[in-house]
């Protein structure tokens, strides 16, 4: 009897130290490791995009768990206070193929990102939604090249489909979200046609995309932009499907342009450290601003292993760089962060 006692407890105890390991807090970002959510599950939100709404983060991003159904496309949300402790709040979108002139099941959709709609109070989720069509054009399933935008009365969704088109008539890939200082939401998107990209005013209610800000003619993707003391930074990578390349920026005084050339954020070799651009988070604290530079380490093959590489950059008087990655620690409330030692 006591044996199976002191078994029992042996087993309790084991249970307790196990679900504290699993769900142990996050002390640190590690740029390009596996990154536990609160449940110790690898986060999945690849290609992401974050909001801050009162003070709770959103990370919303690509779903790809290897045991997904394939007749959908999902979209995942996390949670945050501190933006290195993530709760997982399930997929908030499970999209079924949006368009029957996408031939065949192999449409994708990527990059999603959500605004969330003061006036109405609504968030809007903008997403690139691809595929074949009859006629392919490029012969490599983007030929639909539009965005969907989807709606949900929660941050944690479920989001509703609302329509596809293509932004300003234009072939839309990669997207990329802009909030700047005053709230005014932009979109960026790629057009391969034309050979460069767009921002993009959203109309009032973020359901549209209203009015051309700029083209910027640079063949570039993964487009993210931050506003940091007087100066937009737009940083973009080159167009090389999952390979990683060179991620580069241009400064301007307004968002219309004109816009500098565009320059490395990185060591030329390094190729943006095997990483490509998907967005900035500028946090402003009591004492500091941080802007830290969100970018996808793909894994085209394992896809629900690829990681994040997410560094502070960096930044002012025209200059943006990334610094080499390694583990790093940041207080969203001071706004000031440093390298774990
Ligand atoms: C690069 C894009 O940035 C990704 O989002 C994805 O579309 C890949 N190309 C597909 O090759």
């Amino acid at each position: 009897m006591a044996t199976l006692l002191r078994h029992l407890m042996i087993a309790f105890f084991s249970l307790l130290v196990g679900s504290f390991a699993i769900a142990q807090k996050q002390a640190a970002i590690l740029p390009g490791e596996i990154w536990p959510d609160s449940d110790g599950n690898h986060i999945q939100a690849h290609g992401g995009g974050i909001i801050k709404v009162q003070k709770t983060y959103y990370w919303y991003g690509e779903q790809r768990r290897k045991d997904l159904d394939t007749n959908f496309r999902y979209v995942s949300c996390y949670s945050s206070k501190d933006l290195t402790n993530w709760k997982n709040q399930g997929d908030v979108i499970a999209l079924a193929k949006p368009d029957t002139a996408l031939v065949n099941n192999k449409w994708v959709l990527e990059r999603p990102k959500v605004y969330y709609n003061g006036k109405t109070r609504k968030f809007v989720m903008y997403m690139h939604i691809d595929g074949a069509l009859k006629d392919s054009r490029y012969n490599f399933s983007y030929d639909y090249a539009r965005v969907g935008v989807a709606i949900s009365d929660k941050a944690t969704g479920p989001f509703k489909l609302v329509k596809t088109f293509r932004p300003l008539d234009r072939e839309s890939r990669d997207i990329g979200q802009f909030i700047d200082d005053d709230g005014s939401a932009y979109l960026i998107f790629e057009s391969r046609p034309e050979k460069g990209f767009y921002i993009a005013k959203l109309s009032d209610d973020y359901l549209n995309v209203e009015k051309e800000i700029c083209f910027i003619k640079s063949p570039l993707e993964g487009g993210a932009i931050v506003h940091y003391k007087g100066l937009y930074y737009a940083v973009g990578s080159g167009l090389t499907g999952w390979a990683p390349n060179r991620n580069k920026v241009a400064t301007s005084k307004s968002l219309s342009g004109p816009w500098s050339e565009f320059v490395d954020i990185a060591p030329e070799k390094a190729k943006t450290y095997g990483s490509q651009s998907t967005m900035f988070v500028k946090v402003v604290g009591k004492k500091d601003t941080t802007v830290i530079f969100l970018a996808d380490i793909w894994k085209p093959k394992t896809q629900w292993d690829s990681r994040y590489l997410w560094m502070p950059v960096e930044i002012g008087d025209g200059k943006l760089w990334v610094p080499e990655p390694k583990p790093w620690t940041l207080d969203v409330k001071t706004g000031t962060w440093r390298y774990l030692e």
